[in-house]
């Protein structure tokens, strides 16, 4: 029977393509969301057929390509209706001028612009033109009169486009798209909470080309942030130097100074501030303006203590709940008791980075939870933790 399917329990994403060049992006995304394991349901324009085969997107999306409105000998399903039945999430991408117009004035002339109308959800639209065509009073209008209805935009991005000029109008990356809508399909649990996730190493410099930093990754605060972000929370992530991207509002800093401080801005009106990051404990106690030269005998790099940002921040706290980290290489239950009761915090996440799947630059973590109680988690993803560190507050 038509979309029966045996996986139950993914989540459904329903894609519709319309005929834009960027629709060649859009593999991409099919890949990106059949490897993060959800359910595929993918409708073409006849328009959208001339640029790729359907077959490609049945290949890469492993579901089956629907596109037309009219079928002889189907009478039990009416196609436009079924398929938007049950979706966690509708996505129309790349959306051309003329499906944003068609859309936005109650064309339903195809199987497409027809589910569209069917669906009384919120529909997240990537568009993708000609920068001309995009800034057109037309579009605009469009774009304003799908908004005012509840639906959603990922903005188009300034490049070259594929009529060889330079402009707005380049369809958003996949890689920031996938964030975006999974988003849309996130339980808003944390509406109203203003949280602060650090994550990242510092840097502490010595001289213009030399620092002091440690091997944190930033994966674990990120994780926290993506969800707290996903979860409808007010998120400031602040973060030290990393190669991973942000969706959310983010501050960079490079100090342990600098972090303290730029939390500091913000702490009075946050309800919780979880310190994922890596702050250095020490600092150069001279920071040199030029390269220090080699010289024919050993160099003495003196440091001098960083303040302990938790301490002091559990010396201002009021209604604010604080969350630490203790990565530890020996007596792990120990030391971040003492951690804990040291810096008054709420909770603390101990986990054992000489364990495989735990610590610094990995996917997982193994953890455990202590607050009041002691939790102690099995391997899981970081992802996975950050939502059971997230369910804390
Ligand atoms: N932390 C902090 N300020 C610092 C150093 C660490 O607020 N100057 C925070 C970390 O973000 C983490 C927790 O304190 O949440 C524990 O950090 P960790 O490096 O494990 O412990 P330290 O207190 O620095 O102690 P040690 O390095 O001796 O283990």
């Amino acid at each position: 029977m038509l979309l029966k399917s045996n996986l139950m329990n993914k989540k459904k994403i329903l894609l519709g393509i319309t005929g834009g060049i960027a629709l060649y992006k859009v593999l991409e995304l099919c890949s990106r969301l059949v490897k993060k394991d959800y359910d595929l349901r993918i409708i073409m324009t006849e328009n959208a057929k001339e640029f790729v085969s359907p077959l490609t997107f049945e290949t890469m999306g492993r579901t089956k390509v629907y596109s037309e409105m009219f079928h002889k000998g189907h009478h039990d399903l009416v196609e436009h209706i079924e398929l938007v039945k049950d979706i966690d999430a509708f996505i129309i991408a790349p959306a051309t001028a003329n499906f944003i117009g068609k859309a936005a004035n109650g064309i339903a002339d195809d199987l497409l612009s027809s589910a569209f109308l069917a669906y009384n959800g919120s529909v997240l639209f990537a568009p993708g033109m000609n920068d001309n065509m995009l800034s057109h009073p037309a579009t605009q209008k469009n774009i304003e009169q799908l908004k005012e209805w509840g639906h959603e935009f990922i903005e188009a991005q300034i490049g070259r486009l594929a009529c060889n000029t330079v402009g707005k109008g380049r369809m958003a990356e996949p890689e920031d798209i996938v964030p975006v809508l999974e988003k849309k399909m996130t339980v808003k649990d944390l509406r109203h909470k203003k949280i602060i996730v650090t994550a990242g190493p510092t840097v502490e410099r010595i001289d213009p080309v030399r620092y002091l930093t440690n091997d944190s990754s930033g994966k674990m605060g990120y994780a926290i942030a993506e969800q707290a972000w996903k979860r409808g929370a007010d998120v400031l992530l602040i973060s030290g130097p990393t190669s991973l991207k942000s969706h959310w509002p983010t501050e960079y800093i490079h100090s342990t100074n600098e972090l303290m401080r730029k939390i500091d801005e913000y702490f009075d009106d946050a309800d919780a501030l979880i310190m994922a990051a890596a702050p250095s404990d020490y600092r150069p106690k001279v920071r040199y303006d030029q390269k220090i030269k080699k010289k024919d005998q050993d160099l003495i790099l003196e440091l001098e203590e960083n303040p302990d940002i938790l301490m002091y921040f559990a010396g201002k706290k009021s209604h604010q709940k604080l969350i630490g980290f203790a990565a530890e290489t020996e007596n792990l239950m120990e030391n971040a008791r003492i951690k804990k009761e040291k810096k008054s915090l709420d909770y603390i996440i101990a986990n054992d980075i000489t364990q495989k799947g735990a610590g610094f630059n990995v996917d997982t973590n193994i953890c455990t939870i202590i607050g009041d109680d002691v939790e102690k988690l099995d391997l899981m993803s970081k992802k996975d933790l950050a939502d059971r560190i997230l369910d804390l507050l």
